[in-house]
Protein backbone atom coordinates (compact mmCIF):
# COMPACT_ATOMS: atom_id res chain seq x y z
CA UNK A 1 0.00 0.00 0.00
CA UNK A 2 1.35 3.15 -0.97
CA UNK A 3 0.60 5.60 1.49
CA UNK A 4 -0.99 8.96 -0.22
CA UNK A 5 0.48 11.65 1.82
CA UNK A 6 3.93 10.42 0.62
CA UNK A 7 2.85 10.64 -2.74
CA UNK A 8 1.18 14.11 -2.73
CA UNK A 9 4.76 15.47 -0.95
CA UNK A 10 6.69 14.30 -4.04
CA UNK A 11 4.28 15.75 -5.97
CA UNK A 12 4.72 19.33 -4.39
CA UNK A 13 7.42 21.17 -6.38
CA UNK A 14 5.62 20.04 -9.44
CA UNK A 15 2.21 21.25 -8.18
CA UNK A 16 3.21 24.75 -7.36
CA UNK A 17 5.16 25.00 -10.92
CA UNK A 18 2.16 24.25 -12.28
CA UNK A 19 0.25 26.41 -10.01
CA UNK A 20 2.62 29.35 -11.15
CA UNK A 21 2.54 28.70 -14.98
CA UNK A 22 -1.60 28.60 -14.68
CA UNK A 23 -1.44 31.52 -12.90
CA UNK A 24 1.04 33.69 -15.65
CA UNK A 25 -0.84 32.86 -18.41
CA UNK A 26 -4.54 33.24 -17.46
CA UNK A 27 -7.31 32.97 -19.75
CA UNK A 28 -10.84 34.25 -19.68
CA UNK A 29 -13.67 32.27 -19.76
CA UNK A 30 -14.41 30.25 -23.35
CA UNK A 31 -10.92 31.34 -24.37
CA UNK A 32 -9.37 28.56 -22.39
CA UNK A 33 -7.42 26.95 -25.24
CA UNK A 34 -3.76 27.21 -24.05
CA UNK A 35 -5.08 26.41 -20.36
CA UNK A 36 -6.54 23.43 -21.66
CA UNK A 37 -3.75 22.39 -23.88
CA UNK A 38 -1.20 22.30 -20.86
CA UNK A 39 -3.81 20.48 -18.66
CA UNK A 40 -4.73 17.73 -21.55
CA UNK A 41 -0.53 17.66 -21.75
CA UNK A 42 0.08 17.02 -17.65
CA UNK A 43 -2.59 14.49 -17.52
CA UNK A 44 -1.37 12.20 -20.53
CA UNK A 45 2.53 12.43 -18.60
CA UNK A 46 0.38 11.21 -15.56
CA UNK A 47 -0.90 8.43 -17.30
CA UNK A 48 -4.95 9.79 -17.37
CA UNK A 49 -7.21 8.77 -19.50
CA UNK A 50 -8.52 11.74 -21.48
CA UNK A 51 -12.23 11.05 -22.15
CA UNK A 52 -13.36 12.30 -25.89
CA UNK A 53 -15.69 15.44 -24.72
CA UNK A 54 -16.96 17.58 -27.99
CA UNK A 55 -16.28 21.32 -26.29
CA UNK A 56 -13.88 24.25 -27.16
CA UNK A 57 -12.51 24.05 -24.01
CA UNK A 58 -12.44 21.93 -20.85
CA UNK A 59 -11.69 18.61 -20.60
CA UNK A 60 -12.35 15.38 -18.75
CA UNK A 61 -9.86 12.61 -18.14
CA UNK A 62 -10.37 9.48 -16.24
CA UNK A 63 -8.16 7.19 -13.68
CA UNK A 64 -9.45 3.55 -13.49
CA UNK A 65 -8.67 1.61 -10.26
CA UNK A 66 -7.41 -2.49 -10.84
CA UNK A 67 -10.79 -3.69 -10.14
CA UNK A 68 -13.79 -2.80 -11.34
CA UNK A 69 -16.83 -0.63 -9.71
CA UNK A 70 -18.76 3.04 -9.96
CA UNK A 71 -17.62 6.44 -11.26
CA UNK A 72 -16.99 9.14 -8.93
CA UNK A 73 -15.81 12.88 -10.66
CA UNK A 74 -14.40 15.70 -9.20
CA UNK A 75 -15.01 19.26 -10.91
CA UNK A 76 -12.40 21.95 -10.95
CA UNK A 77 -12.74 25.48 -12.63
CA UNK A 78 -10.36 26.63 -14.97
CA UNK A 79 -11.30 30.15 -16.04
CA UNK A 80 -9.71 33.49 -14.90
CA UNK A 81 -11.08 36.98 -14.87
CA UNK A 82 -11.25 40.11 -17.16
CA UNK A 83 -9.30 42.11 -14.55
CA UNK A 84 -5.62 43.67 -14.01
CA UNK A 85 -3.69 41.81 -11.57
CA UNK A 86 -2.46 44.00 -8.56
CA UNK A 87 -0.70 41.36 -6.21
CA UNK A 88 2.89 42.39 -7.07
CA UNK A 89 3.48 38.55 -7.12
CA UNK A 90 6.82 38.07 -8.94
CA UNK A 91 4.32 35.24 -11.05
CA UNK A 92 1.53 37.50 -11.99
CA UNK A 93 -0.05 37.55 -14.90
CA UNK A 94 1.70 38.21 -18.60
CA UNK A 95 -1.75 38.59 -19.96
CA UNK A 96 -2.53 42.06 -19.89
CA UNK A 97 -6.32 42.35 -18.15
CA UNK A 98 -6.45 38.58 -17.37
CA UNK A 99 -5.98 37.42 -13.95
CA UNK A 100 -6.32 33.95 -11.74
CA UNK A 101 -8.71 36.35 -9.33
CA UNK A 102 -10.74 33.64 -7.73
CA UNK A 103 -8.02 31.04 -7.87
CA UNK A 104 -9.13 28.77 -10.11
CA UNK A 105 -5.74 27.97 -11.17
CA UNK A 106 -5.11 26.71 -7.70
CA UNK A 107 -8.78 24.39 -8.28
CA UNK A 108 -7.07 23.33 -11.36
CA UNK A 109 -3.74 22.36 -9.86
CA UNK A 110 -5.78 20.35 -6.92
CA UNK A 111 -7.38 18.28 -9.68
CA UNK A 112 -4.08 17.90 -11.36
CA UNK A 113 -2.74 16.91 -8.31
CA UNK A 114 -5.35 14.29 -7.13
CA UNK A 115 -5.64 12.90 -10.51
CA UNK A 116 -1.78 12.36 -10.50
CA UNK A 117 -2.08 10.43 -6.83
CA UNK A 118 -4.87 8.07 -8.25
CA UNK A 119 -2.78 7.12 -11.50
CA UNK A 120 -0.10 5.71 -8.70
CA UNK A 121 -2.28 3.89 -6.73
CA UNK A 122 -4.63 1.77 -8.89
CA UNK A 123 -4.30 -1.25 -7.28
CA UNK A 124 -5.58 0.64 -3.75
CA UNK A 125 -9.34 0.94 -5.33
CA UNK A 126 -12.16 -0.43 -7.26
CA UNK A 127 -14.07 1.75 -9.67
CA UNK A 128 -13.18 5.08 -11.84
CA UNK A 129 -12.66 8.63 -10.72
CA UNK A 130 -13.36 11.25 -13.19
CA UNK A 131 -11.77 15.00 -12.92
CA UNK A 132 -13.67 17.49 -14.78
CA UNK A 133 -11.71 20.60 -15.83
CA UNK A 134 -14.66 22.68 -16.42
CA UNK A 135 -14.55 25.92 -18.88
CA UNK A 136 -16.30 29.23 -18.33
CA UNK A 137 -17.67 29.07 -14.16
CA UNK A 138 -17.22 32.90 -14.43
CA UNK A 139 -20.63 33.05 -16.80
CA UNK A 140 -22.04 29.94 -15.73
CA UNK A 141 -21.83 28.74 -19.18
CA UNK A 142 -19.62 26.07 -18.73
CA UNK A 143 -21.30 23.29 -16.65
CA UNK A 144 -24.33 23.69 -19.07
CA UNK A 145 -21.48 23.14 -22.09
CA UNK A 146 -20.07 19.91 -20.56
CA UNK A 147 -23.42 18.54 -19.55
CA UNK A 148 -24.89 19.78 -22.87
CA UNK A 149 -21.99 17.89 -24.45
CA UNK A 150 -22.87 14.43 -23.02
CA UNK A 151 -20.90 14.75 -19.52
CA UNK A 152 -23.37 12.20 -17.77
CA UNK A 153 -24.44 10.59 -21.34
CA UNK A 154 -23.20 7.26 -20.08
CA UNK A 155 -25.03 7.49 -16.56
CA UNK A 156 -21.42 6.36 -15.12
CA UNK A 157 -21.27 9.23 -12.65
CA UNK A 158 -22.67 8.40 -9.43
CA UNK A 159 -21.65 11.38 -7.29
CA UNK A 160 -19.92 14.51 -8.24
CA UNK A 161 -17.73 17.01 -5.68
CA UNK A 162 -16.29 20.47 -5.65
CA UNK A 163 -14.48 22.75 -3.74
CA UNK A 164 -13.81 26.13 -3.62
CA UNK A 165 -10.84 28.39 -1.92
CA UNK A 166 -12.31 30.76 0.76
CA UNK A 167 -9.90 33.91 2.19
CA UNK A 168 -13.07 34.11 4.39
CA UNK A 169 -12.41 30.88 6.54
CA UNK A 170 -9.06 30.06 8.15
CA UNK A 171 -6.42 28.17 6.50
CA UNK A 172 -6.71 24.13 7.88
CA UNK A 173 -10.37 24.80 8.24
CA UNK A 174 -13.03 23.39 5.63
CA UNK A 175 -16.54 24.63 5.25
CA UNK A 176 -18.96 22.10 4.79
CA UNK A 177 -23.27 22.11 4.81
CA UNK A 178 -25.56 20.74 3.33
CA UNK A 179 -27.97 24.19 4.08
CA UNK A 180 -28.08 27.22 1.93
CA UNK A 181 -23.74 27.64 0.68
CA UNK A 182 -24.91 29.61 -2.39
CA UNK A 183 -27.58 31.12 -4.64
CA UNK A 184 -29.66 30.45 -7.74
CA UNK A 185 -29.16 33.18 -10.02
CA UNK A 186 -31.46 34.27 -12.79
CA UNK A 187 -31.41 37.63 -14.91
CA UNK A 188 -33.94 40.51 -15.51
CA UNK A 189 -34.46 42.23 -18.45
CA UNK A 190 -37.56 44.70 -18.16
CA UNK A 191 -38.61 47.03 -21.07
CA UNK A 192 -41.04 50.02 -20.59
CA UNK A 193 -42.69 51.68 -23.13
CA UNK A 194 -44.15 55.38 -22.28
CA UNK A 195 -44.61 58.43 -24.96
CA UNK A 196 -42.05 60.97 -25.54
CA UNK A 197 -42.72 64.46 -26.07
CA UNK A 198 -40.86 67.69 -24.75
CA UNK A 199 -39.89 68.11 -21.55
CA UNK A 200 -42.25 71.07 -20.03
CA UNK A 201 -45.09 69.11 -21.12
CA UNK A 202 -45.66 65.86 -18.92
CA UNK A 203 -49.49 66.01 -18.93
CA UNK A 204 -49.34 65.32 -22.81
CA UNK A 205 -46.25 62.59 -22.61
CA UNK A 206 -45.74 59.18 -21.07
CA UNK A 207 -42.55 59.31 -18.81
CA UNK A 208 -40.68 55.92 -18.83
CA UNK A 209 -37.89 57.60 -16.67
CA UNK A 210 -41.06 57.90 -14.00
CA UNK A 211 -42.44 54.69 -14.48
CA UNK A 212 -39.01 53.03 -14.49
CA UNK A 213 -38.03 54.49 -11.28
CA UNK A 214 -41.35 53.60 -9.73
CA UNK A 215 -41.05 49.94 -10.64
CA UNK A 216 -37.40 49.54 -9.59
CA UNK A 217 -38.63 50.47 -5.76
CA UNK A 218 -41.55 48.69 -6.33
CA UNK A 219 -39.59 45.84 -7.12
CA UNK A 220 -37.66 46.42 -3.41
CA UNK A 221 -40.82 46.44 -1.62
CA UNK A 222 -42.30 43.28 -3.59
CA UNK A 223 -39.83 41.06 -2.01
CA UNK A 224 -40.68 42.14 1.91
CA UNK A 225 -44.07 42.59 1.29
CA UNK A 226 -44.64 39.00 -0.79
CA UNK A 227 -41.73 36.55 0.13
CA UNK A 228 -41.17 34.71 3.66
CA UNK A 229 -38.78 37.00 5.92
CA UNK A 230 -37.02 33.75 6.15
CA UNK A 231 -36.22 33.12 2.72
CA UNK A 232 -33.49 35.17 1.71
CA UNK A 233 -34.22 37.27 -1.83
CA UNK A 234 -31.86 39.90 -3.62
CA UNK A 235 -33.09 41.98 -6.86
CA UNK A 236 -30.86 44.17 -7.85
CA UNK A 237 -31.24 46.39 -10.61
CA UNK A 238 -27.89 47.17 -11.98
CA UNK A 239 -28.42 48.94 -15.69
CA UNK A 240 -31.25 51.32 -16.16
CA UNK A 241 -31.07 53.07 -19.69
CA UNK A 242 -33.64 55.77 -21.38
CA UNK A 243 -33.75 59.43 -22.58
CA UNK A 244 -31.37 60.73 -24.42
CA UNK A 245 -31.38 64.12 -24.11
CA UNK A 246 -31.82 66.71 -20.74
CA UNK A 247 -35.52 68.52 -22.26
CA UNK A 248 -37.00 65.71 -23.72
CA UNK A 249 -39.43 62.98 -21.89
CA UNK A 250 -38.15 59.59 -22.21
CA UNK A 251 -40.54 57.07 -24.22
CA UNK A 252 -38.65 54.43 -23.51
CA UNK A 253 -36.77 52.50 -20.10
CA UNK A 254 -34.33 49.24 -20.50
CA UNK A 255 -33.48 47.94 -17.04
CA UNK A 256 -31.36 44.66 -16.46
CA UNK A 257 -31.27 43.00 -12.83
CA UNK A 258 -30.14 39.76 -11.41
CA UNK A 259 -32.22 37.68 -9.12
CA UNK A 260 -30.94 35.76 -6.42
CA UNK A 261 -32.91 33.30 -3.81
CA UNK A 262 -32.09 29.83 -2.17
CA UNK A 263 -35.24 27.96 -1.81
CA UNK A 264 -36.25 26.43 -4.56
CA UNK A 265 -40.25 27.00 -4.29
CA UNK A 266 -39.18 30.92 -3.94
CA UNK A 267 -37.29 30.88 -7.02
CA UNK A 268 -40.26 29.61 -8.61
CA UNK A 269 -42.83 32.40 -7.24
CA UNK A 270 -40.69 35.16 -8.47
CA UNK A 271 -41.46 35.32 -12.50
CA UNK A 272 -44.65 35.74 -11.37
CA UNK A 273 -44.52 37.78 -8.70
CA UNK A 274 -42.12 40.25 -10.72
CA UNK A 275 -43.80 40.56 -13.86
CA UNK A 276 -46.82 41.35 -12.13
CA UNK A 277 -45.60 44.02 -10.17
CA UNK A 278 -43.66 45.50 -13.14
CA UNK A 279 -46.84 45.83 -15.03
CA UNK A 280 -49.14 46.89 -12.59
CA UNK A 281 -46.96 49.78 -11.09
CA UNK A 282 -46.20 50.70 -15.07
CA UNK A 283 -49.53 51.04 -15.81
CA UNK A 284 -50.17 53.49 -12.70
CA UNK A 285 -48.18 56.13 -14.64
CA UNK A 286 -49.50 55.05 -18.43
CA UNK A 287 -46.96 53.13 -19.15
CA UNK A 288 -46.57 49.39 -20.83
CA UNK A 289 -44.00 47.15 -19.64
CA UNK A 290 -42.48 43.69 -19.88
CA UNK A 291 -40.46 41.72 -17.61
CA UNK A 292 -38.63 38.86 -18.53
CA UNK A 293 -36.98 36.46 -16.01
CA UNK A 294 -33.39 34.67 -17.89
CA UNK A 295 -32.67 31.37 -15.84
CA UNK A 296 -29.59 31.22 -15.21
CA UNK A 297 -28.11 28.38 -12.06
CA UNK A 298 -30.05 26.84 -9.21
CA UNK A 299 -28.62 27.22 -5.72
CA UNK A 300 -26.20 24.76 -4.61
CA UNK A 301 -28.02 21.82 -3.25
CA UNK A 302 -25.64 19.73 -1.60
CA UNK A 303 -26.87 15.92 -0.53
CA UNK A 304 -26.86 14.90 2.68
CA UNK A 305 -25.22 11.47 1.93
CA UNK A 306 -22.26 13.09 -0.12
CA UNK A 307 -21.67 15.86 2.13
CA UNK A 308 -21.17 13.41 5.21
CA UNK A 309 -18.40 11.53 3.12
CA UNK A 310 -17.04 15.63 2.91
CA UNK A 311 -17.33 16.10 6.25
CA UNK A 312 -15.91 12.52 7.79
CA UNK A 313 -12.81 12.33 4.61
CA UNK A 314 -11.85 16.50 6.25
CA UNK A 315 -12.17 15.09 9.78
CA UNK A 316 -9.62 11.71 9.01
CA UNK A 317 -7.31 14.09 6.94
CA UNK A 318 -7.19 17.78 8.07
CA UNK A 319 -8.36 16.56 12.13
CA UNK A 320 -11.24 16.59 13.96
CA UNK A 321 -11.89 20.13 14.19
CA UNK A 322 -10.90 21.13 10.63
CA UNK A 323 -15.02 21.42 9.92
CA UNK A 324 -16.91 24.45 10.17
CA UNK A 325 -20.13 26.10 9.51
CA UNK A 326 -19.76 28.60 6.36
CA UNK A 327 -21.72 31.59 5.92
CA UNK A 328 -23.76 31.24 3.26
CA UNK A 329 -23.41 34.11 0.30
CA UNK A 330 -25.80 34.89 -2.37
CA UNK A 331 -23.14 34.59 -5.34
CA UNK A 332 -24.01 31.62 -7.74
CA UNK A 333 -21.83 28.76 -8.56
CA UNK A 334 -23.20 26.42 -11.71
CA UNK A 335 -21.78 23.28 -9.87
CA UNK A 336 -25.55 23.30 -8.75
CA UNK A 337 -26.17 22.10 -12.47
CA UNK A 338 -24.97 19.10 -11.78
CA UNK A 339 -26.33 18.10 -8.76
CA UNK A 340 -29.59 18.37 -10.79
CA UNK A 341 -28.38 15.54 -12.59
CA UNK A 342 -26.56 13.40 -9.71
CA UNK A 343 -25.84 13.76 -5.95
CA UNK A 344 -22.53 15.95 -5.16
CA UNK A 345 -21.29 18.09 -2.73
CA UNK A 346 -19.67 21.80 -2.70
CA UNK A 347 -17.69 22.78 0.07
CA UNK A 348 -15.32 25.82 0.63
CA UNK A 349 -11.53 25.14 1.50
CA UNK A 350 -10.38 27.66 4.22
CA UNK A 351 -7.38 29.41 2.84
CA UNK A 352 -7.32 32.55 4.65
CA UNK A 353 -4.03 33.91 6.52
CA UNK A 354 -4.16 37.32 7.12
CA UNK A 355 -0.44 37.10 8.22
CA UNK A 356 0.22 36.36 4.39
CA UNK A 357 -2.13 38.90 3.51
CA UNK A 358 -4.45 36.07 1.99
CA UNK A 359 -7.53 37.85 3.30
CA UNK A 360 -9.12 39.70 0.22
CA UNK A 361 -12.22 38.50 -1.21
CA UNK A 362 -12.75 36.27 -4.69
CA UNK A 363 -12.69 39.03 -7.84
CA UNK A 364 -10.13 41.46 -5.46
CA UNK A 365 -7.35 42.39 -7.96
CA UNK A 366 -5.03 41.73 -5.05
CA UNK A 367 -6.93 38.25 -4.10
CA UNK A 368 -4.48 35.28 -3.22
CA UNK A 369 -4.37 31.83 -2.60
CA UNK A 370 -2.50 29.60 -0.13
CA UNK A 371 0.26 27.33 -2.03
CA UNK A 372 1.24 25.39 1.18
CA UNK A 373 -1.97 24.20 1.32
CA UNK A 374 -1.97 22.27 -2.15
CA UNK A 375 -0.68 19.03 -0.59
CA UNK A 376 -3.27 18.83 2.44
CA UNK A 377 -6.14 20.14 -0.28
CA UNK A 378 -5.38 16.70 -2.72
CA UNK A 379 -4.88 14.83 0.14
CA UNK A 380 -8.28 15.77 0.87
CA UNK A 381 -9.92 15.51 -2.26
CA UNK A 382 -8.12 11.73 -2.85
CA UNK A 383 -10.28 10.79 0.55
CA UNK A 384 -13.16 12.40 -0.33
CA UNK A 385 -13.27 9.96 -3.87
CA UNK A 386 -11.63 6.96 -1.68
CA UNK A 387 -14.59 7.03 0.13
CA UNK A 388 -17.13 7.98 -2.19
CA UNK A 389 -16.37 4.95 -4.36
CA UNK A 390 -16.52 2.19 -1.35
CA UNK A 391 -20.09 3.74 -0.85
CA UNK A 392 -21.57 3.53 -3.82
CA UNK A 393 -19.60 0.03 -4.27
CA UNK A 394 -21.47 -0.93 -0.98
CA UNK A 395 -24.64 0.47 -2.17
CA UNK A 396 -24.18 -1.45 -5.87
CA UNK A 397 -23.85 -4.65 -3.83
CA UNK A 398 -26.93 -4.04 -1.66
CA UNK A 399 -28.96 -3.55 -4.71
NI1 LIG B 1 -14.51 31.18 -8.41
Amino acid sequence: MKNISSITKQLNDKLIEIRKELHQYPEISEQEYETTRRIKQWLSEAGCTIIPINTKTGTVAEISGKKQGPTVAFRADIDALPIQEQTGLPFSSKNESVFHGCGHDWHTTIALGAAMVFSQIRDQFAGNVRFIFQPAEETTQGAKTLIDSGLFQDGKIKGIFGLHNQPAIPAGKVGITEHHLMAAVDTLHITIRGKSGHGAIPHQNIDAVVAGSAVVMGLQTAVSRNIDPFEPVVITIGSFHSGSAHNVIAGSAELWGTIRSFSPNVRKQLPELIQRITTEIAEGYGAEAKAEIIPQVPAIQNDPVMTSIVREATQSVLGKDAVVTPEPTMGGEDFSLYQEHIPGCYFWVGTGDSEKGIDKPWHDPAFLVNDDLIPSTVNLVVEILLKSLKHFQTKEKGE
